[in-house]
């Protein structure tokens, strides 16, 4: 393995990779050493195994697999498949908050409620449901069956292309490229795939482009704003991060994977006054719930409540030895846990059926019994307070304060009920451009190096940013995420975000709230009567490792957003698959990919872009 200094630029993370080694314990980064160099062929894509007649590998000698098929097909088939495993993550989540949106409605559960009835009423006229003079119950029937409807067959375009601008759509429905239902795309990409489909890699990747919008404007969507519905729309708030939000005196319980629907029960669940007395009766002052990755974007986004890390810190918080259970849902969450845990007294707890890990202490929460459970859940952290080894805790660092909490309500809010501040000060060239950045961390890279530079690099030229996912706790631990940090920033940032007391760099949620990025874009193009293409935006994923990474990419520049990589997909087996990505989108779309491993070029070539974007809309550079 590499020198620890090379893995990270945190000291929290290089303490603890330093304290896995002194005890023995492996990490992620060890196996990525064993595990390197990889196949070649995997690398460029052009490995096969859909079929028993293979499976075929590509390369000048053998350019064609047992069926024919050529590189270009064969990279632009996995590339497909890949995208469906996005989708299909992020929309499943989604699904799972309309099923728990119908518990509340049937009442099969208390524990879940409609917290924001204004935003449910809000969705149900934009989705074309009659709200006026109708009882909640029925409302949200309708927009229940509509979102259900919108993962079915039988719609010619999914709910919220209510939101697109008509350009877009038209440009989609020219293309076949109009997202109808999202598990049926879902499932097309895997037919077409299928040995003897679709055997035309631009072809295939249209549909991959179609894929992955049903989930941006489909699942990740409704995934989102139900989330709202049910746990209240985000309003700005304070919070902390870093692996000092973990506390040596209480009862430690980090909740990480994706869903609030298991993360809120938990916190409530945290905050019931028999199982307080419990803790403290043993000798902790209380309950500390922190979060982990994306469930931890979102009780941080609604609640406050602190982080402790990203990807690269979810083995490194348990090795504190202060965590009494790691509670987790689903996605992004290292089978590694399992193993990291038993190495001291921390429970490892899975809650989802779907998402099950050999050696896990196994709940299933569901809607009807879902605080009950949350509550046993909690009983068994506080319970083994008692078996921590004080003599193995370290926890490395004091936290950093972040702020948090931007959804567009509250954007909108802030600016005084309207967009329209927001578009002056870009016409004015105060804010030039606004650009995402959004992912993961890979160990293939030294952690949060490129999503913390290009943040610096981005905001110095006035580009306001954007985070969500695993970058939050990057800038919010580079001290990004305080109103403060617009020292860091240009002069026409400064000005606007020092009037308003926010960060230049703004936390925008969790990966399925990159659909309020979205829907920030659509709304500001449409306020223009421009089309997103139009616009002087981009996105960015420096670190990115997973498929649902791969999915927001594309959906982004299916959406008429540049959008830039810091590596490439498994992709580069295929000169016509690479060359659509990274150039040939750009006609059919209005934007591609590009990949580009240096921040300081990539903050360039978002400035060229956001400078070409603004000479388009008749602004200044
Ligand atoms: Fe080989 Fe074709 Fe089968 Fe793929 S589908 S494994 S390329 S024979
Ligand atoms: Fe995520």
């Amino acid at each position: 393995p590499k020198p620890i200094e090379e893995l990270s630029i945190w000291d929290d993370a290089k303490a603890m990779i330093a304290k896995a080694r002194a005890e023995g314990i492996e990490t992620v980064h060890e196996r990525l050493a064993q595990q390197t160099p990889h196949c070649k062929f995997c690398e460029l894509g052009t490995t096969c195994r859909n079929c028993t007649m293979g499976p075929c590998r590509i390369s000048a000698k053998m350019p064609r697999g047992v069926c024919g098929a050529d590189a270009d097909v064969i990279v632009a088939r996995n590339f497909g498949r890949f995208i469906a495993g996005g989708s299909a993550g992020h929309s499943d989540h989604g699904r799972d908050l309309i099923e728990v949106l119908e518990a509340i409605i049937e009442g099969e559960t208390k524990d879940y409620k409609i917290t924001d009835e204004a935003k449910l009423k809000a969705l149900a006229a934009e989705t074309g449901i009659e709200v006026e003079g109708r009882e909640l119950k029925d409302v949200a029937t309708d927009v229940m069956e509509n979102f259900f409807a919108d993962f079915g067959s039988r719609k010619k375009e999914i709910s919220f292309l209510s939101r697109v601008p008509q350009k877009r759509k038209d440009i989609w429905a020219k293309l076949g490229m109009t997202p109808r239902g999202v598990d049926r795309e879902i499932a097309e990409m895997m037919h077409r795939t299928h040995m003897g489909c679709d055997n035309d890699a631009p072809n295939t990747m249209i549909h991959a482009a179609r894929t992955s919008l049903s989930d941006g404007w489909g699942g990740s969507m409704i995934g989102t704003e139900l989330s709202d519905v049910i746990f209240g729309t985000p309003t700005p708030k304070m919070s902390t991060a870093n692996l000092g939000v973990i506390k040596e005196d209480k009862v430690n319980i980090l909740v990480h994977g994706h869903n609030p629907v298991v993360s809120e029960m938990i916190l409530a669940a945290a905050r019931d006054p028999e199982l307080v007395e419990k803790a403290e009766k043993l000798g902790a002052k209380g309950i500390n719930v922190a979060g982990l990755c994306c469930t931890g974007n979102e009780l941080l986004m609604r609640q406050g409540i602190p982080m402790a890390g990203n990807h690269l810190m979810t083995e490194l918080a348990i090795i504190t030895g202060a965590v009494e259970a790691v509670v987790v849902d689903y996605q992004c969450i290292m089978p590694s846990l399992v193993q990291i845990a038993g190495c001291y007294h921390t429970k490892f707890i899975d809650t989802a059926n779907k998402a099950r890990f050999s050696g896990a202490i196994h709940f299933d929460i569901e809607p009807h019994n879902a605080l009950q459970q949350a509550k046993e859940i909690v009983n068994l952290a506080i319970e083994g307070f008692a078996e921590r080894d004080a003599g193995r805790v370290d926890i490395p660092c004091e936290p950093v304060e972040i702020m948090t909490g931007f959804s567009n309500e509250a954007v909108i809010a802030a600016l005084g009920g309207s967009l329209d501040p927001l578009v002056q000060a870009i016409a004015a060239g105060d804010i030039r451009g606004a650009v995402g950045i959004v992912g993961c961390n890979n160990p293939k890279i030294k952690q949060d190096s490129m999503n913390v530079e290009l943040a610096k690099e981005l905001i110095k030229k006035d580009i306001l940013v954007l985070v969500t996912g695993c970058v939050t706790t990057a800038a919010g631990k580079a001290g990004l995420l305080v109103p403060d940090a617009i020292e860091m920033a240009g002069p026409g940032l400064k000005k606007v975000c020092g009037a308003l007391g926010i960060p230049p760099v703004l936390h925008y949620g969790s990966c399925v709230d990159n659909a309020r990025i979205l829907q920030l874009c659509a709304a500001l193009a449409n306020a223009l009567n421009v089309d997103i293409s139009d616009l002087p935006v981009g996105a960015s994923s420096p670190e990115w490792y997973s498929e649902k990474a791969a999915a927001i990419g594309l959906y982004a520049v299916a959406s008429g957003i540049y959008t830039h990589l810091g590596h490439p997909p498994n992709i580069l087996g295929s000169e016509v698959v690479t060359d659509l990505a990274t150039s040939g989108l750009e006609d059919l779309v209005g934007a591609t990919f590009f990949i580009e491993p240096d921040m300081v070029k990539t903050a360039e070539m978002f400035d060229e872009r956001i400078k070409a974007k603004r000479k388009g809309l008749g602004l200044s550079e």
